[in-house]
Protein backbone atom coordinates (compact mmCIF):
# COMPACT_ATOMS: atom_id res chain seq x y z
CA UNK A 1 0.00 0.00 0.00
CA UNK A 2 3.10 2.30 0.82
CA UNK A 3 4.33 2.40 -2.41
CA UNK A 4 0.72 3.14 -4.10
CA UNK A 5 1.05 7.19 -4.84
CA UNK A 6 4.86 6.36 -6.12
CA UNK A 7 3.05 3.64 -8.60
CA UNK A 8 0.45 6.38 -9.75
CA UNK A 9 3.07 9.16 -10.32
CA UNK A 10 5.09 6.77 -12.71
CA UNK A 11 2.32 5.01 -14.58
CA UNK A 12 1.37 8.93 -15.15
CA UNK A 13 4.82 9.58 -16.32
CA UNK A 14 4.62 6.47 -18.99
CA UNK A 15 1.61 7.73 -20.30
CA UNK A 16 2.42 10.99 -20.94
CA UNK A 17 5.78 9.91 -22.30
CA UNK A 18 3.75 7.42 -24.73
CA UNK A 19 1.71 10.61 -25.64
CA UNK A 20 4.49 12.68 -26.17
CA UNK A 21 6.80 10.12 -28.64
CA UNK A 22 3.18 9.68 -30.43
CA UNK A 23 2.52 13.45 -30.99
CA UNK A 24 6.47 14.17 -32.16
CA UNK A 25 6.81 13.53 -35.51
CA UNK A 26 9.37 10.92 -36.23
CA UNK A 27 11.50 11.88 -39.58
CA UNK A 28 15.18 9.44 -39.92
CA UNK A 29 16.14 11.56 -42.85
CA UNK A 30 16.92 14.45 -40.67
CA UNK A 31 19.30 14.85 -38.03
CA UNK A 32 17.65 14.71 -33.68
CA UNK A 33 18.21 17.07 -31.29
CA UNK A 34 21.56 18.51 -31.29
CA UNK A 35 23.55 18.70 -28.27
CA UNK A 36 25.66 21.90 -28.21
CA UNK A 37 25.35 22.60 -32.33
CA UNK A 38 28.44 24.65 -32.55
CA UNK A 39 30.25 21.70 -31.59
CA UNK A 40 28.83 19.37 -33.98
CA UNK A 41 29.00 21.96 -37.07
CA UNK A 42 32.38 23.89 -36.89
CA UNK A 43 32.74 27.58 -37.45
CA UNK A 44 35.56 27.12 -39.73
CA UNK A 45 35.18 25.24 -43.25
CA UNK A 46 35.99 21.89 -42.89
CA UNK A 47 39.04 20.20 -45.52
CA UNK A 48 36.68 18.75 -47.93
CA UNK A 49 33.40 20.74 -46.89
CA UNK A 50 31.93 23.35 -50.08
CA UNK A 51 33.56 26.73 -49.87
CA UNK A 52 31.89 29.90 -51.67
CA UNK A 53 35.30 31.90 -51.02
CA UNK A 54 36.99 30.15 -53.94
CA UNK A 55 36.21 29.88 -57.23
CA UNK A 56 36.43 26.26 -57.61
CA UNK A 57 34.00 25.80 -54.54
CA UNK A 58 36.53 23.46 -52.56
CA UNK A 59 37.96 24.30 -48.75
CA UNK A 60 41.32 22.70 -50.00
CA UNK A 61 43.36 24.33 -52.24
CA UNK A 62 46.64 23.69 -54.14
CA UNK A 63 49.45 25.12 -52.99
CA UNK A 64 50.96 28.15 -55.24
CA UNK A 65 53.91 26.86 -57.64
CA UNK A 66 57.25 26.13 -56.33
CA UNK A 67 55.43 26.13 -52.46
CA UNK A 68 57.64 23.78 -50.07
CA UNK A 69 56.74 21.72 -46.87
CA UNK A 70 58.29 23.01 -44.14
CA UNK A 71 61.90 21.50 -43.26
CA UNK A 72 62.33 20.21 -46.79
CA UNK A 73 64.70 21.30 -48.96
CA UNK A 74 64.49 20.26 -52.61
CA UNK A 75 67.63 18.95 -54.30
CA UNK A 76 67.47 21.10 -57.79
CA UNK A 77 68.48 17.84 -59.56
CA UNK A 78 66.72 15.34 -61.76
CA UNK A 79 66.97 11.65 -61.69
CA UNK A 80 69.10 10.80 -64.60
CA UNK A 81 72.81 9.71 -64.37
CA UNK A 82 74.09 12.52 -66.18
CA UNK A 83 72.39 14.98 -63.50
CA UNK A 84 74.59 12.41 -61.24
CA UNK A 85 77.64 13.76 -62.56
CA UNK A 86 76.26 17.15 -62.82
CA UNK A 87 75.82 16.55 -58.64
CA UNK A 88 79.30 15.78 -58.61
CA UNK A 89 80.82 18.20 -60.04
CA UNK A 90 78.80 21.03 -57.93
CA UNK A 91 77.74 19.81 -54.77
CA UNK A 92 80.41 19.43 -52.09
CA UNK A 93 79.58 17.30 -48.25
CA UNK A 94 79.03 20.04 -45.48
CA UNK A 95 80.83 17.54 -43.17
CA UNK A 96 84.46 17.66 -43.15
CA UNK A 97 86.00 13.96 -42.80
CA UNK A 98 87.56 14.33 -39.73
CA UNK A 99 83.76 15.08 -38.05
CA UNK A 100 83.58 12.39 -35.61
CA UNK A 101 79.94 12.91 -34.57
CA UNK A 102 78.78 12.82 -38.40
CA UNK A 103 81.01 9.94 -38.67
CA UNK A 104 79.05 7.90 -35.96
CA UNK A 105 75.83 9.17 -37.16
CA UNK A 106 76.91 7.63 -41.08
CA UNK A 107 77.40 4.73 -39.21
CA UNK A 108 74.04 4.18 -37.68
CA UNK A 109 72.61 5.31 -40.78
CA UNK A 110 74.57 2.68 -43.28
CA UNK A 111 73.80 -0.29 -40.55
CA UNK A 112 69.95 0.71 -40.93
CA UNK A 113 69.69 1.44 -44.63
CA UNK A 114 72.17 0.26 -46.47
CA UNK A 115 74.15 -2.56 -44.81
CA UNK A 116 71.54 -5.25 -45.62
CA UNK A 117 72.45 -4.69 -49.20
CA UNK A 118 75.80 -3.49 -49.37
CA UNK A 119 77.11 -5.36 -46.61
CA UNK A 120 78.67 -4.57 -43.14
CA UNK A 121 82.27 -3.53 -44.96
CA UNK A 122 80.54 -1.74 -48.08
CA UNK A 123 82.03 -5.45 -49.87
CA UNK A 124 78.44 -5.69 -51.56
CA UNK A 125 77.51 -9.10 -49.37
CA UNK A 126 74.66 -8.26 -47.28
CA UNK A 127 71.77 -10.46 -46.11
CA UNK A 128 69.60 -9.40 -49.51
CA UNK A 129 72.15 -10.48 -51.73
CA UNK A 130 73.00 -13.74 -49.84
CA UNK A 131 69.27 -14.24 -50.33
CA UNK A 132 69.28 -14.21 -53.84
CA UNK A 133 69.10 -10.17 -54.74
CA UNK A 134 71.21 -8.93 -57.08
CA UNK A 135 74.18 -8.01 -55.84
CA UNK A 136 75.84 -3.99 -55.93
CA UNK A 137 78.81 -3.43 -57.06
CA UNK A 138 81.67 -3.61 -53.52
CA UNK A 139 81.78 0.68 -52.59
CA UNK A 140 85.47 0.25 -51.26
CA UNK A 141 86.12 -0.39 -55.52
CA UNK A 142 87.79 2.26 -57.56
CA UNK A 143 84.83 2.59 -59.38
CA UNK A 144 82.86 4.22 -56.34
CA UNK A 145 86.51 5.77 -54.76
CA UNK A 146 86.77 7.78 -57.31
CA UNK A 147 83.08 9.36 -57.72
CA UNK A 148 83.07 12.42 -55.91
CA UNK A 149 80.53 12.73 -53.11
CA UNK A 150 78.16 14.83 -55.07
CA UNK A 151 77.26 12.05 -56.89
CA UNK A 152 77.03 9.30 -54.46
CA UNK A 153 74.95 12.10 -53.03
CA UNK A 154 72.76 11.86 -56.39
CA UNK A 155 72.78 7.63 -56.40
CA UNK A 156 71.28 7.47 -52.70
CA UNK A 157 69.00 10.12 -53.18
CA UNK A 158 67.39 9.14 -56.66
CA UNK A 159 68.90 5.37 -56.25
CA UNK A 160 70.72 3.71 -59.44
CA UNK A 161 69.84 0.35 -61.41
CA UNK A 162 68.88 -2.10 -58.92
CA UNK A 163 68.95 0.58 -55.58
CA UNK A 164 66.18 2.26 -54.67
CA UNK A 165 66.46 6.21 -54.11
CA UNK A 166 66.25 6.58 -49.92
CA UNK A 167 65.33 10.72 -50.46
CA UNK A 168 62.05 9.76 -48.31
CA UNK A 169 63.37 7.97 -45.47
CA UNK A 170 67.08 9.72 -44.84
CA UNK A 171 66.98 13.46 -44.30
CA UNK A 172 70.09 15.55 -46.62
CA UNK A 173 72.21 15.79 -43.62
CA UNK A 174 72.18 11.93 -42.49
CA UNK A 175 72.96 11.27 -46.65
CA UNK A 176 76.17 12.95 -46.30
CA UNK A 177 77.29 11.57 -42.94
CA UNK A 178 76.21 7.97 -44.54
CA UNK A 179 78.93 9.25 -47.71
CA UNK A 180 81.50 10.12 -44.99
CA UNK A 181 81.48 6.76 -43.13
CA UNK A 182 81.46 5.15 -47.12
CA UNK A 183 84.85 7.09 -47.27
CA UNK A 184 86.05 6.42 -44.26
CA UNK A 185 85.70 2.62 -45.35
CA UNK A 186 87.52 3.25 -48.51
CA UNK A 187 90.43 5.09 -46.66
CA UNK A 188 90.51 1.65 -44.29
CA UNK A 189 90.12 -0.80 -47.01
CA UNK A 190 93.12 1.01 -48.70
CA UNK A 191 95.45 0.76 -45.66
CA UNK A 192 94.60 -2.43 -45.04
CA UNK A 193 95.30 -3.46 -48.73
CA UNK A 194 98.87 -1.04 -48.63
CA UNK A 195 100.07 -3.46 -45.36
CA UNK A 196 98.86 -7.09 -47.20
CA UNK A 197 100.64 -5.67 -50.17
CA UNK A 198 104.24 -4.90 -48.44
CA UNK A 199 103.50 -8.26 -45.97
CA UNK A 200 105.49 -10.56 -48.46
CA UNK A 201 108.80 -7.96 -48.70
CA UNK A 202 109.18 -8.34 -45.07
C1 LIG B 1 67.97 -2.98 -51.95
C2 LIG B 1 69.39 -3.07 -51.86
C3 LIG B 1 70.15 -1.77 -51.64
C4 LIG B 1 70.05 -0.88 -50.61
C5 LIG B 1 69.10 -0.92 -49.43
C6 LIG B 1 71.05 0.12 -50.84
N1 LIG B 1 71.70 -0.13 -52.01
FE1 LIG B 1 73.18 0.97 -52.80
N2 LIG B 1 73.18 -0.19 -54.46
C7 LIG B 1 72.43 -1.33 -54.62
C8 LIG B 1 72.68 -1.86 -55.94
C9 LIG B 1 72.06 -3.12 -56.52
C10 LIG B 1 73.58 -0.97 -56.57
C11 LIG B 1 74.13 -1.06 -57.99
C12 LIG B 1 73.21 -0.25 -58.85
C13 LIG B 1 73.61 -0.25 -60.30
O1 LIG B 1 74.50 0.54 -60.64
O2 LIG B 1 73.02 -1.03 -61.03
C14 LIG B 1 73.87 0.07 -55.60
C15 LIG B 1 74.74 1.12 -55.84
C16 LIG B 1 75.14 2.02 -54.87
C17 LIG B 1 76.14 3.04 -55.06
C18 LIG B 1 76.88 3.33 -56.35
C19 LIG B 1 78.06 2.46 -56.52
C20 LIG B 1 78.76 2.89 -57.77
O3 LIG B 1 79.86 3.39 -57.66
O4 LIG B 1 78.16 2.75 -58.84
C21 LIG B 1 76.28 3.70 -53.88
C22 LIG B 1 77.22 4.85 -53.57
C23 LIG B 1 75.35 3.11 -52.95
N3 LIG B 1 74.68 2.09 -53.58
C24 LIG B 1 75.18 3.51 -51.65
C25 LIG B 1 74.15 3.08 -50.84
C26 LIG B 1 73.87 3.63 -49.54
C27 LIG B 1 74.67 4.70 -48.85
C28 LIG B 1 72.76 2.98 -49.09
C29 LIG B 1 72.01 3.22 -47.80
C30 LIG B 1 71.53 4.55 -47.61
C31 LIG B 1 72.36 2.02 -50.09
N4 LIG B 1 73.23 2.11 -51.13
C32 LIG B 1 71.29 1.17 -49.98
C33 LIG B 1 71.59 -1.89 -53.72
C34 LIG B 1 71.18 -1.27 -52.53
Amino acid sequence: MRGKPLNLVLLAGLILAGVLNWTVEWNTSEPNFEFLPEMVRSVPFNSFSANPNFSDGKTLQRPPEGAIPRGFAPIHYGPTPEEAVRAGEELRSPFPADDKEALERGVSIYMSFCAHCHGGSGAGDGAVVRRGYPGPPSLLAEQTQTRPDGQLFHIISYGQGNMPGHAAQISQEDRWKVISYIRSLQQKNQVTQQSTAVQPES
